[in-house]
């Protein structure tokens, strides 16, 4: 059982993402529970502003310390559960399975969204969090990393994935540093395209061999960086 609270000013956008599928059982059969708030409700004055304009100026309105500190004291309260907090920014560490592997172990994260220019610095230090970035690129807010991040992760809490879409072979997995291998299924042929013959003839050790061969081939001429790097 793992329990997110995602601390957002969009809660709608992730409507659509909790309740397909994969996430939605997982949430009903009880292996993962996912609570939002509403930064929002934290804000002080009467206009409801989470942000204001950067001291020294420049461009970008900034969260301000004095509702986003409180707020994540009051949802780390919410259960005697300690959660570690996780702030998205494009400054972070960079997200990656072995990261997703090491989350998955933990009983309560809180994931911390922002917008605008991101946090008023000073969040960070009076709040132990970790900074993760989901890729150098820029997005508009924390809310499709969190997304990102609670798939990823939930995919490897025991039980949420059926046997047969088992993540325990996923690419990028610790002790697996290759790609997934070609699949196929019928028809056998498609405008003039067949299949590997090996995979029709029910030989499962050659079958196994030439699935390990196809993900050696694929990975050196796809990611030949996964091959090289070690860590
Ligand atoms: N917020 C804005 N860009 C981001 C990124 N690349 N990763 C995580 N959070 C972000």
């Amino acid at each position: 059982m793992i329990r997110f609270d995602v601390l957002t000013l969009f809660p709608a956008i992730f409507d659509g993402f909790l309740s397909e599928s994969i996430l939605e059982d997982a949430i009903n059969s009880g292996k993962l529970s996912i609570h939002l708030h509403n930064m929002r409700n934290w804000a002080t004055d009467k206009h409801a502003s989470m942000d204001d304009r950067p001291f020294g100026g420049g461009p970008g309105m900034v969260l301000k310390v004095s509702c986003v500190v409180p707020c994540i004291e009051a949802v780390q309260q919410m259960t005697t559960q300690k959660a570690d907090i996780i702030m998205f920014s494009p400054q972070g560490k960079k997200y990656n399975q072995k990261l997703a592997e090491q989350l998955a172990t933990k009983e309560r994260l809180i994931l911390l969204c922002g917008r605008y220019e991101g946090f008023d610095e000073r969040v960070t230090e009076l709040v132990e969090v970790e900074e993760v970035s989901i890729g150098d690129y820029v997005l508009n807010g924390g809310e499709v990393a969190a997304m990102v991040l609670i798939e990823s992760v939930m995919r490897l809490v025991p039980g949420v994935l059926g046997d047969c879409d088992s993540s325990r072979f996923d690419s990028f997995s610790s002790g697996n540093r290759l790609l997934d291998c070609g699949h196929y299924t019928r028809p056998r042929e498609f405008r003039g395209l067949g299949v590997p013959e090996v995979l029709l003839n029910g030989n499962h050790a050659e079958i196994a061999k030439w699935r390990e061969a196809n993900s050696l081939q694929r990975t050196a001429s796809k990611r030949p960086d996964l091959l090289e790097d070690q860590n």
